[in-house]
This record gives C-alpha cells, structure tokens and sequence, in this order.
C-alpha cells in the first residue's frame, strides 16, 4: 500500500508469475494491476486486481482503511486482470455498490453473476460525491474494450486511467514515478500499447482529445507507475503511437527452422549496425530464453519506419510464426510502413512472393522484389549489403 496524497491510495499488487499476459504476451519484468483508493467522508475502491491475489489486496486495502467500510467499487473495464475479484470484494463489504456505465452492466452479470440491485449505473459526465470531494466519469469506448471509461477526481487532478497510459514491469515499492522513470519504462510501455491497444489508434486519439481540457496532476492506470513526473511525456508518448507515427529504424522480423533465414537476418543486422541505422531483430519462433517473439517485433514496428520479414517457405506458404506476426500487424492496421521481404527454401521459393503481397494489401511501401534463396544463406547468393543500402 502507499499513499498518494491526503485523500488516495495505492492498493495494488505485482505480478511476477504469470508468464504471457492474455495468454500471448512474455512479462519479462512482471506487470502490476493498480487499484486505487479514495478514502473521504465515503470511501471508493477503483477496479480490483487479478484473482490469486485476493489475502495481498485485502491486506492493502485494510493497510489503507482499516476496517472501515467501502461505499463504492467504480469499475472502469471489465477485462479480468482487473474485474475478477469484483464477486469477492462485493461479498468482504456487503453494502458496496458498484459504480458501472450502461454497457458494463452485462458483462457483469455474465462474468460474476453480479445482482441488479448491487449495481449503480452512470453515464457520461455522471457524478458521485464522496464529501469534499467526488468523482466524475468519461466514457473512453474502445480504449480497448467498449465499455472502457475513465475516472475522475477533479479537487486532486488525478484521472484514474485504466487501461489507459498503462505499462508492462512490475512497480517498485514507491510507485509513483520520478523524472527518470518513464526512460526506464518507455519500451515496455510501447509493447503494452502495441501488443493490446494498437488496433484501437482512433479512438485513443478520441479519448486524448476528450481528456485534453482537464487539467492532470496525476494519472493513476492500471499497470504500472503512478504518473506526476513524467505526464508530458506519457501522453505524447500514447499521441504518437496512436498515430502510428514512427522514427527512421528498421524492426527485423524473422522465423526460422534451421537458421538459413536467421543467419541472412543475423547478417542484415550487422549491415545496418555498421551503418549506424537503427534496428531491431527479433526471432518470432522464440528460439531462445528471453526472446519476445510477435511482442517484440510489435513493439519495434511502432517505433520504426521500415519492417524486414524473413520467412523460409514453408509447405509452399510462409512459416507459421511469420504468418502470425503479418496478421497481427493487420489487425492492429499498422499503416505507413515500408517493407522488404526474405527467406530460404529449398525446391520452389514462395514465402517472400506471399510476404510482399501481404504487405502490399496493407498499403505498404514495397522496397524491393525481396531476397528469395534456395538452401543455405551465403554471402554469395545473399547481398546484404546492398540491402541494407536500400532500407537506409
Ligand atoms: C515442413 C517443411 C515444409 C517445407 N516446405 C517447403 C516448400 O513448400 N517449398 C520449398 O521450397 N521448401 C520447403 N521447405 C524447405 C525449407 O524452406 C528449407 O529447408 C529452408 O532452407 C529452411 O529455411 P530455414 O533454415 O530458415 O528454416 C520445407 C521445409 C519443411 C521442414
Ligand atoms: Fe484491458
Ligand atoms: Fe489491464
């Protein structure tokens, strides 16, 4: 638990057992689900934690209030990382209401059972009063569920987020950030937003122009620190990813059976190493401990210009980890990109004729007409190089 001021509290937990997040995506460095108190004449709780942490975010729950009661459980998104100790919660503190927009209604009832008449319903721009202070909420559908909407404490300026502004690695025990904190969680921050937000780039562009008037001393999401510090950033940050605007750099994205097409990705990288154009590689079958596969790559094609996708062919298509990591790159519409396309067969290459037509129907600048090599990657077959010219 740790106070945030006069009136808040942090009432989180860290996770560092759950190994991919969704199911999909590797926490190297752990991820917190932030819950929040505000503790006034009435006492609100926002959003819970993830289940298998109920006795932890009991304990900082009573840390913070001791035995008073909980008035209000103001659920901002129903995703289950943060909804599903709401049935457990509601039995602990058996006046409770629940504070739900119209939407979450349902999905209440069909993930816990939840009854009607522990439900309070509000709308946007709604209010509860807590004494001195109270709460107001703005709905931000789509950022990334539907019933998403936000939590605001105008008399402290803090907006509890969600979603919203949240990061990938665990907290440390102070939560709240310092000037160098958002360095130290910008690329896990990135990864977040791609890996689980990026397909919703509009209407996180509608939320940041709704939440733009108000005057934020503080964001409170639900992964990761507690922003004062580093807002500017956070928020411009979440501007240009949402734009999908990106740097000059290349993301290398490959999969492989038995190193032919890694070892032409391998030798890429150290071209564009000695050209000093900035890169990133990733191995999408995750061959080796610590690789981030698809999150990875996600990641670094919100960072950079240009994707490089290597793919030996595979039953004459692409390989299936390469063809996972195009899709995900369709559904997130990535758009704006430029592209180039390799990999190794052995009796009739098709994988980069398939990669470039992919890339073509998302509209991406294709650079060339690929590297297509049968068998072993050599330096005779395979100019590297003169790639590497060409995505410079
Ligand atoms: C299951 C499987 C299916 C394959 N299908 C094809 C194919 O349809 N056409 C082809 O030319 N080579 C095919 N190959 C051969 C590979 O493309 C070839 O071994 C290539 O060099 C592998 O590259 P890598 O070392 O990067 O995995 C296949 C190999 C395997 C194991
Ligand atoms: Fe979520
Ligand atoms: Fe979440």
């Amino acid at each position: 638990m740790v106070q945030l001021s006069e009136r808040t509290y942090y009432v989180g937990v860290n996770d560092f057992d759950k190994v991919l997040f969704e199911g999909l995506w590797p926490l190297p460095y752990g991820v917190s689900y932030n819950s929040y108190i505000v503790a006034d004449e009435k006492v609100a709780l926002i959003d819970t934690v993830e289940c298998g942490f109920e006795e932890e975010f009991l304990a900082n729950v009573k840390e913070a209030i001791g035995e008073r009661p909980i008035d209000y459980l103001v659920v901002n998104h129903m995703e289950p990382d943060h909804s599903s100790l709401i049935a457990y919660m509601l039995e602990k503190y058996p006046q409770m209401q629940i504070v739900a927009n119209a939407k979450t209604v349902p999905m209440l009832k069909g993930y816990y059972g939840t009854p009607e008449d522990r439900i309070t319903v509000i709308a946007e721009g709604g209010r509860i009063s807590l004494g001195s202070c109270s709460l107001s909420f703005l709905m931000i559908p789509m950022v990334h569920w539907p019933e998403t909407m936000v939590t605001w404490l105008t008399e402290e300026g803090t907006l509890f987020s969600g979603d919203a502004f949240g990061t990938f690695k665990a907290v440390d025990e102070d939560v709240v950030d310092n000037p160098d904190t958002f360095e130290e969680y910008r690329d896990e921050m990135i990864r977040y937003y791609s890996n689980i937000v990026g397909k919703y780039g509009n209407p996180v562009q509608t939320a940041l122009k709704k939440l733009s008037g108000l005057d934020i001393k503080r964001i409170c999401s639900t992964h990761g620190p507690v922003w004062q510090d580093c807002i500017p950033q956070v928020v411009a940050l979440y501007d240009k990813m949402s734009r999908y605007e990106v740097e000059r750099g290349v993301c290398i994205a490959y999969g492989s059976m038995y190193g032919n097409t890694a070892a032409a990705a391998d030798a890429l990288a150290l071209e564009l190493e000695a050209r000093g154009i900035p890169y990133a590689i990733h191995d999408l079958a995750c061959n080796n401990a610590g690789d981030l596969g698809v999150s990875g790559a996600l990641r670094d094609v919100f960072k950079y210009d240009t994707i490089v996708a290597g793919s030996p062919t595979y039953n004459n298509g692409i390989f299936p980890p390469v063809e996972t990591f195009m899709k995900a790159l369709q559904a997130r519409a990535v758009k704006g990109r430029r592209f180039y396309a390799f990999g190794s067969y052995t009796w009739s290459g098709s994988s980069v004729n398939q990669l470039n037509a992919l890339a073509e129907a998302m509209g991406y600048e294709i650079l060339g007409t690929g590297l297509s090599f049968p068998q072993a990657y050599t330096r005779e077959k395979c100019d590297m190089a003169a790639i590497a010219d060409l995505l410079a």
